[in-house]
């Protein structure tokens, strides 16, 4: 693998493209952190790699855009994947005149995903691509966890509610567009609503 160009460096991942066996590709890989015991941090950093491999094979079993995984090394916490092209969705967003059907689009995925017991743990609109044929890609998938409870489904969807209501102050019809597919579209919606009711009494009470 050759890594070269750098296309994004977060707080625990920088993001190479690269490409495997001639097809485009990214190489995430998360270097080791000095704050944190060498041991401790090394169990970590192959503990989400692992996660993250896993749960984007198993959402993509259940029928939601992910990168295709190439190569997985847990050792050097490194997974060359598919290079999903299209646009960041917190950027395609802002420009599009069709935010609502996008977003419509969003909770639709998103519902698949739940159904399939797979939260997320990140759902934020940096997290998804809106690929050159229009499909929602989710990328990302460190912190999230299968077999999910209510309980974790229902976080998902407040923290997305909350980093939508942040990245995007100006599209509340948009949202409600997401959260209006995503109940439509998704098994048993009033137990992820009564979920929500009461993670936001929570919070008002907290
Ligand atoms: N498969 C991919 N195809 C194209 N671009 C990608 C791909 N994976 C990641 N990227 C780009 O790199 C950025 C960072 O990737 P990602 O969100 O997976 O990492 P991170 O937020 O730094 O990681 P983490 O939260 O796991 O520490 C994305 O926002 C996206 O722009
Ligand atoms: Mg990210």
């Amino acid at each position: 693998m050759d890594a070269y160009i750098r296309l994004a460096a977060g707080a625990e991942a920088e993001v190479f493209e690269t490409s495997f066996l001639g097809r485009d590709a990214v190489a995430k890989v998360r270097s080791p952190k000095g704050y944190r015991h060498p041991r401790l941090d090394a169990s970590i950093r192959s503990a989400r790699t692992r996660n993250e491999v896993r749960l984007m094979r198993d959402a993509r079993y259940a029928g939601v855009r992910t990168p295709i995984v190439y190569d997985v090394d847990v050792e050097a916490c490194t997974v060359i994947m598919e290079r999903v092209r299209g646009q960041k969705l917190k950027d395609a967003l802002d420009l599009s005149d069709d935010c609502c059907g996008i977003c419509a689009s969003i909770g639709r995925t998103i519902a698949m995903l739940h159904d399939a017991g797979i939260c997320h743990g990140d759902l934020t609109t940096s997290n998804m691509i809106l690929t050159e044929g229009g499909e929602i890609c989710l990328i990302d998938f460190s912190m999230g966890k299968s077999a999910a409870a209510t309980e974790d489904l229902g976080v998902d969807v407040r923290l997305l509610e909350k980093a939508f209501a942040s990245a995007h102050p100006g599209l509340g019809d948009a949202y409600a567009a997401l959260i209006g597919a995503y109940m439509k579209k998704k098994k048993h919606p009033e137990e992820i609503m009564k979920k929500l009711e009461e993670i936001k009494n929570r919070g008002r009470y907290t």
